[in-house]
């Protein structure tokens, strides 16, 4: 009897592939073939033309260009945003945002989301994506843009920006990794001229550990995935504008990571002339031009400057190099890669508000192909679910006959289908502003989704209010029978360029919330479409019996919902943010900067001296004990899971050094660092078993323990190393595994420059969430 249980246990017993995409994303011998191609190119080339292939052009139609040079069979290149599709683009998707992929914990998701962008890019003509982005990281939850990336963890970051850039390269399209760093507010993020005195960026202070432990954590991620560029961002860090930062471009990113591909200027973003080539910059975008428009960057003027001896050839060699192998690496050259869309031209004048009632607009080329379905299935997956009294969802529809609908976020868009929305105006948020968004081909909204569903079923009233003015300033009337559930859909509107002055919802949420709630009591329900983290003020009203995080799901986003409400889709999302009622919870320190009045012109005013150090997010409520709303790795499901089994750890045979040692000098590209950072030093295992009825799936995740007294002040109490995402039929049980690395282990050592694991017992904890550890182990390796 007991024999054969455990022989039924073994056999359901399949291991998930839980562990980290280790080995490097490029293959040498190829890179290094192209390298040797790209060199034979620039053998052949005269400076004038070494010089265009490194500098933007205005001749293109894309919104970034390189010109082709002709006499070696270089086609150009064309650079287009952003990080969730192709933006300026008639006929393409709108992805979900890099927030709503983090969200999901899934490798394969991540990766098919990067590969059906790669094809979309691809099908328009363009050679480089520019995104994904891991910078801004999230220090602040108040940042305009942390909704392009992925999570202010570095971990998740760095797994996201691993399975993105690869599924890009895969896909033959180039990926960059934004912005290199510090990027982390909006608030004064360029040079600006306030009545006449010039007023430099933000500059983010940023100390040797925290750059390595967390900002550039999700870069070397990226560099070892093989990305073919790194593009650099606007503002200050350590007082130097990241594009003229010799000691980050050079030092760290191409000395430390060992990038071999470019570093490109943000639009606009290189400061100096010839000196930025100087500092490791090697594409200046969009054109021979610098941020103030008053002089020329580089193309003429550097070939001019190499002649004239004032610029090494060399160097600009290099940096024609480093542009050509990642197009000759993924075949670029090759006369099947589409041509530019033609409507490309038309679609960048109308960015730049310059398209004239009397000019054509062509229709673009197609390139959506199925891609709806997996928008559908991802904007569904990004969903968290908070809060789930009584099990009021999913929704049962033989008991439900009449829906109430609220909010401006339900319904239709008003102000048109690109960004759609300016925060105020009634209409559903699927993305966020600026060089992010996307121009939608459709949106379904929730409200549109409802209904369809309710006609299908049949027999179910679809009664609703989206004026948020209405709802706000009292208890609607007009509703007749009142609702079996009410639903409230709540935006908030996330910009580049702006950040955000509160973590409330817009539209005057809380009130909106509360009055639905006392219309509808135990039966309000409250979706989210959010960047990040919002307030909950209304999350522990006994009416408000439901809370979902939808995220920014894109130009699906009501089948999504409709999904994860109707039980189609059992929610499987986790927070990759903490989330509190109080902004001040975040901390004193990682709040946006805003310097106001007399101040704000000094020309050096715009410093952010990053002293919380690592401290930001979960780690900075976890080690100064402060309660969040919902912690960092929540969320529910419409069944239950618990850890099978004890949680094994096991440490790699033979003697561990401290440090790992030199680079092995056979090894020409060391992408993203030292090799043996990369290797497996700790093997970690247990076991998750789906404790309900219903088929689901569930996060395991593993937090690390740095021994706090052999590790320097400021270290984290614990901090995400592994995650895995386990699907999971009704009593199923699943083994999971965690391969935890010599860089997963270690802290990194200012004085000694170098990665090293401490002395002593290192905690681990496997479990739900980061407040939710329901296994503890310890290993000592040193
Ligand atoms: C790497 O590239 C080389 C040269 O193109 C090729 O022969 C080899 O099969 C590739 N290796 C792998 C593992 O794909
Ligand atoms: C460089 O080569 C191009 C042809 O590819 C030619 O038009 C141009 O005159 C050459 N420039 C110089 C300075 O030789
Ligand atoms: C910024 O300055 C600090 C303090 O001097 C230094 O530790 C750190 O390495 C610098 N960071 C960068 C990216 O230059
Ligand atoms: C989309 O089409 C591709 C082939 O064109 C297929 O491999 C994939 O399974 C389809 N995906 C969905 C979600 O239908
Ligand atoms: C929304 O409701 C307010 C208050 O009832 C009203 O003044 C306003 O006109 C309404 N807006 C729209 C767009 O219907
Ligand atoms: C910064 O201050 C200005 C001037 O007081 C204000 O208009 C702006 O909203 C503030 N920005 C943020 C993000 O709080
Ligand atoms: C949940 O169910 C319990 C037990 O049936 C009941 O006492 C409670 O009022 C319910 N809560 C809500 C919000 O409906
Ligand atoms: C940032 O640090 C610098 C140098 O230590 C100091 O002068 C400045 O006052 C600090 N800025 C803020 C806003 O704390
Ligand atoms: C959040 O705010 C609400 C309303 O002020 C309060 O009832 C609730 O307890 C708060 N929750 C937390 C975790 O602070
Ligand atoms: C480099 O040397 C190490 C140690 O001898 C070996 O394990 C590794 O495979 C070698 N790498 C290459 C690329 O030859």
């Amino acid at each position: 009897m007991f024999w054969s249980v455990y022989i039924a246990f073994i056999i359901t017993l399949s291991i998930t592939g839980s562990t980290a995409t280790s080995s490097p994303g490029l293959n040498e011998t190829k890179w290094l073939d192209s390298r040797r191609q790209a060199d034979a190119w620039v053998s052949r080339m005269n400076l004038t033309e070494k010089a265009a292939i490194v500098t933007g052009s205005l001749t293109g139609t894309c919104i970034e260009y390189v010109a082709p040079v002709e006499s070696v069979g270089f086609g150009g290149l064309c650079l287009q945003d952003g990080p969730a599709g192709i933006r300026l683009a008639h006929l393409a998707s709108v992805f979900p945002a890099g927030v709503t992929i983090s969200a999901t914990w899934d490798r394969e998701l991540m990766s098919q989301r990067g590969s059906a962008m790669a094809a979309e890019f691809r099908g328009k003509g363009a050679h480089v994506v520019l995104g994904p982005s891991a910078g801004p990281l999230g220090r602040s939850p108040l940042g305009g843009r942390n909704w392009e990336s992925f999570s202010p963890d570095p971990f998740l970051t760095g797994v996201a920006m691993d399975q993105t850039i690869r599924a890009i390269q895969e896909g033959g399209v180039q990926g960059s990794a934004k912005h290199i760093i510090g990027n982390e507010q909006e608030t004064q993020r360029k040079r600006t001229v306030v009545d006449g005195k010039q007023v430099e960026a933000i500059s983010s202070n940023i100390d040797d550990c925290t750059l390595h432990e967390l900002y550039l954590w999700p870069f070397a991620d990226a560099v070892r995935a093989g990305v073919a560029s790194v593009m650099c961002g606007y503002s200050r860090v350590n007082s130097t504008y990241s594009c003229d930062n010799k000691h980050l471009l050079v030092d760290i990113l191409k000395g430390e990571l060992g990038f071999d591909g470019y570093v490109v200027s943000d639009y606009m973003a290189t400061m100096s002339g010839i000196d930025s080539a100087s500092f490791g910059l090697d594409m200046n975008q969009p054109g021979p031009m610098l941020s103030d428009l008053t002089k020329t960057a580089w193309g003429d003027n550097l070939a001019d400057a190499v002649h004239n001896n004032l610029f090494p050839e060399a160097r600009l060699n290099d940096m024609v190099r480093r542009v050509l192998t990642p197009y000759l690496y993924l075949g670029q050259n090759t006369p099947d890669y589409p041509s530019v869309d033609p409507s490309s031209l038309y679609l960048t004048l109308e960015n730049f508000g310059l398209l004239q009632p009397w000019m054509p607009t062509p229709a673009g080329r197609d390139v959506r192909g199925n891609h709806s379905a997996l928008i559908r299935h991802m904007g569904a997956a990004g969903c968290v679910l908070l809060k789930n009294v009584n099990n009021t969802l999913p929704l049962k529809e033989s008991d439900i006959t009449n829906i109430g609908v609220f909010g401006d976020d339900a319904a239709d868009v008003t102000s048109g289908l690109v960004n759609p929305d300016d925060g105020f105006s009634i209409g559903t948020l699927g993305i966020g502003g600026g060089s992010g968004g996307g121009r939608n081909s459709f949106i379904v909204s929730p409200l549109e989704a409802i209904k369809e569903r309710a006609r299908e079923k049949g027999g179910i009233t679809v009664q609703y209010i989206t004026n948020n003015t209405a709802l706000s300033s009292g208890v609607p009337g007009a509703l007749y029978p009142w609702p079996d559930i009410c639903l409230v859909f709540l935006k908030t509107w996330e910009t580049e360029g702006a950040d955000r002055e509160s973590l409330e919802a817009d539209g005057d949420s809380t009130a909106v919330v509360e009055n639905v709630a006392s219309l509808c009591p135990r039966k309000t329900v409250v979706i989210t479409h959010s960047g990040g983290a919002n307030t909950m003020p209304w999350a522990s009203n006994p009416n408000v019996v439901g809370i979902i995080a939808a995220h920014y799901p894109g130009q699906e986003s009501g089948n999504a919902i409709v999904d994860v409400l109707f039980g189609d889709v059992n929610p499987s999302g986790r927070l990759p943010y903490i989330t509190s009622n109080r902004t001040e919870d975040y901390g004193e320190q990682a709040q946006i900067l805003n310097v106001t009045g007399p101040a704000a012109t000094e020309s050096w005013a715009w410093q952010s001296n990053f002293t919380e150090g690592l401290m930001i997010d979960y780690r900075h409520f976890d080690s100064n004990d402060i309660d969040p709303l919902y912690e960092f790795g929540y969320g529910l499901s419409y069944t239950t899971f618990e850890l099978a089994s004890e949680l094994s750890v096991s440490v790699r045979s033979g003697p561990v050094s401290p440090y790992p040692g030199t680079v092995p000098t056979n090894s020409t590209l060391a992408l993203g660092g030292n090799p043996n950072l990369w290797k497996t030093v700790v093997t970690c295992s247990s076991s998750v078993k789906n404790t309900g009825s219903l088929a689901g799936a569930t996060v395991v995740q593993l937090y690390v323990s740095l021994p706090q007294d052999d590790v320097p002040s400021g270290t984290p109490v614990r901090v995400l190393r592994g995650f895995d995402k386990v699907f999971l039929d009704a009593g199923e049980t699943k083994a999971v595994s965690f391969a935890l690395t010599r860089r997963d282990l270690s802290y990194w050592d200012v004085e000694a420059q170098d990665w090293r694991i401490p002395r002593g017992e290192i905690g681990i904890s496997l479990g739900f969430s980061s407040r939710d550890l329901r296994r503890r182990s310890t290993v000592k390796i040193i």
